[in-house]
């Protein structure tokens, strides 16, 4: 047996397990302590009414023979495409077929997958600091190269920094597949519309195939931000978009999301093949109460939840901003990007250690990320006025 050498190439850790293990060890050494969570995006609020009515109900489905259900379709149940479609995209002027709809188990495991789709050799985009995965996924699939002081030889990064406002630049040569994600994870900064077009235009020029991550959407307020990447004209033929109801109505436990693969892609088909062999689809219970997060009601209910997320968030980057910080982020999105006087590391120890506070080292999402710590507004709108209020003392 010869197992994968290119997992040998990644860090020992992956960046939310390191975070963890760190934090477990500051635990047994203070017990008494209570720690303030801003590490991981992950929701604190428990899920709405309204969903979980649809979940008893779906449950009460799988008790009776009639309305029993065993293995699902692959790409999900028509209920909740069909719901997909008429709430996320129509209203937007964008018209996708049911079998363009693929239901997921969330944004993370289709972010890995896809790169299944492409050959080795292609080259990829990767904005630096990005969401760990789309790096990880690319190193385990031997695509990234070697890595020669902190740069992998076949990755191109596209660097965002706060002197371009975060926002990158095209890539100077040839970018086969191009991972971006805005509402941004980590910086928490937008594109515009235009701006969003010259990537399409690029992907359109270069045949490229642009693996969009929309995990953040539910954040975005500003009206020029579009929603999703096929509100650009040309972008069915060069994007896959990426869904998810984690951070929209609180299902990181419940796991369910979406990924659209349009047809003029080239690669539904494929994508659909892949996902017959290697996929049995997401629970029944957990595609009903994604479905129910559409009506009226829990459309209510779901609002005023991401409203009281961004208030923490808002709090947070102006209350940083108070104490002297730079601060990014945290107006479309859950995200503070906050720059540091010292390496992110050495920082999210010093806010553990001195302010007991948990935040996610910047360098964990690239190089570029170092000198920067992100903070999670998931926390809650309370634990943000107590954090600040620790933080105070640094
Ligand atoms: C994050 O903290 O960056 C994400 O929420 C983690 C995830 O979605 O897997």
């Amino acid at each position: 047996m010869k197992s994968n050498p290119y997992f040998n190439q990644l860090p020992d850790n992956y960046l939310f397990t390191e975070i963890s293990a760190r934090v477990r060890i500051f635990r047994e050494q203070h017990p008494e302590a209570q720690l303030l969570n801003f590490g991981i995006g992950d929701v604190t609020q428990p899920l709405v009414p309204a969903v979980t009515d649809a979940m008893h109900a779906a449950v009460d489905d799988l008790t009776h023979r009639n309305s029993f259900r065993g293995y699902g379709p692959e790409d999900g149940y028509s209920f909740l495409k069909q719901a997909v479609i008429q709430n996320d995209y129509l209203p937007l002027g964008i018209q996708l077929h049911e079998n363009e709809v693929f239901i997921s188990d969330g944004a993370g495991s289709d972010l890995g997958n896809l790169s299944e789709l492409f050959t080795a050799d292609n080259r990829v985009a990767i904005l630096n600091p990005a969401y760990p995965a789309y790096l990880d996924t690319c190193v385990m699939a031997g695509r990234a190269g070697t890595l020669l002081e902190n740069q992998w030889s076949r990755i191109i990064c596209l660097d965002c920094t706060a002197d371009n406002n975060f926002i990158p630049e095209l890539p100077a040569g040839q970018a086969d597949i191009i991972y971006l994600c805005f509402p941004n994870n980590p910086t928490g900064t937008t594109l515009t519309r235009s701006q969003l077009q010259m990537w399409v235009d690029y992907a359109l020029t270069h045949h490229s195939i642009i693996i969009f991550d929309g995990a953040y959407e539910a954040y975005i307020s500003d009206k020029d931000v579009p929603h999703s990447i096929y509100e650009i004209p040309g972008a069915k033929e060069v994007a896959i978009e990426i869904r998810s109801y984690s951070k929209s109505a609180g299902f990181t436990g419940v796991r369910c999301g979406y990924t659209i693969v349009p047809e003029a892609t080239g690669l539904r088909s494929m994508w659909m093949r892949r996902q017959c062999t290697k996929y049995n689809g997401t629970s029944y219970v957990a595609q009903r109460a994604a479905e129910a997060t559409y009506t009226p009601l829990a459309k209510q209910q779901l609002a005023q939840q991401i409203n009281y997320y961004k208030q923490g968030a808002l709090l947070l980057r102006n209350g940083l901003e108070q104490l002297g910080y730079n601060a990014y982020g945290g107006i479309n999105s859950p995200y503070v990007w906050v720059k540091t006087d010292t390496d992110s590391w050495t920082f999210f120890n010093r806010l553990l250690q001195q302010c007991q506070v948990v935040c996610t080292p910047g360098v964990g999402f690239g190089s570029e990320g170092d000198g920067y710590v992100r903070f999670s507004a998931f926390a809650g709108y309370d634990q943000c006025q107590l954090a600040l209020q620790q933080i105070k003392q640094l």
